[in-house]
């Protein structure tokens, strides 16, 4: 499977329908947490199972990921898990699906692909017109998860991310997980990946003020 898709490609211009959260979700009022570039799923299904007062929702574009990821939550009947396909950027961009962003309480980018060439950079999922949308449309006090085993890419995330007036870094060393989406700190499949091999975490939590 080929492990890097293009997120500037025309294939993605095209949004599939999302349902309202009331048509996703067996109960749209819990916390919503949105984690982008989710591949497998294996971290929200870890999430979802365990944690049935959050919803959580992935959005993926390698499309056979995704398609899999549904059947999966199709077969267990969970009903606070669901998955979406396509560019987290032009899906979040669109005006209809503004209803996402304006809803969760959290989002997570979890070891983003970090497309290192210069000329690629505006593949990379958080661009500033990126984050000034979050930064317009999320409550105040949602959190934004950024996790990487690439400095440099940490260091160009937290550059647009603080460089937005809106966010505010959090003291993650006294962060209180048990309120969070991730109560027991679960891990993601590259985080597991990281930790066997002793590479470096580099993470950042923000808050919208
Ligand atoms: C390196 S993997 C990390 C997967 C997972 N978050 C983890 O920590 O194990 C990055 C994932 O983000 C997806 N991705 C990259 N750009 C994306 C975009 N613009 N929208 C949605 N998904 C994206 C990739 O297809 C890939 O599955």
């Amino acid at each position: 499977m080929r492990q890097h898709v293009n997120p500037l490609s025309k294939n993605f211009n095209e949004i599939e329908y999302i349902p309202s959260l009331m048509e996703i979700f067996g109960d749209s009022e819990l916390n919503l947490h949105l984690d982008i570039g989710s591949a497998a799923g294996e971290f929200l299904f870890d999430l979802a199972l365990v944690n049935t007062c959050w919803n959580y929702l992935g959005i993926e574009i390698r499309e056979r990921l995704v398609k899999t990821a549904k059947l999966k939550v199709k077969e267990r009947e969970m009903k606070n898990l669901y998955f979406l396909f396509g560019s987290a950027n032009n899906i979040l961009n669109d005006i209809q699906n503004k209803f996402i962003i304006e809803n969760v309480k959290s989002i997570s980018f979890n070891f983003p692909d970090p497309w290192f060439k210069k000329r690629h950079i505006k593949r990379r999922v958080i661009q500033p017109e990126f984050i000034n949308i979050l930064s317009n449309s999320l409550q105040k006090g949602s959190l934004i998860f950024i996790k990487t085993d690439v400095k440099d890419l940490f260091d160009y995330m937290d550059f647009i991310i603080s460089s937005n007036f809106n966010f505010k870094t959090i003291d993650i060393k006294n962060f209180n997980y048990s309120k969070s989406f991730n109560p027991n700190k679960v891990k993601t499949s590259r985080e597991k990946y990281v930790i066997v091999n002793q590479l470096d975490i580099f993470e950042r939590i923000y808050m919208k003020i």
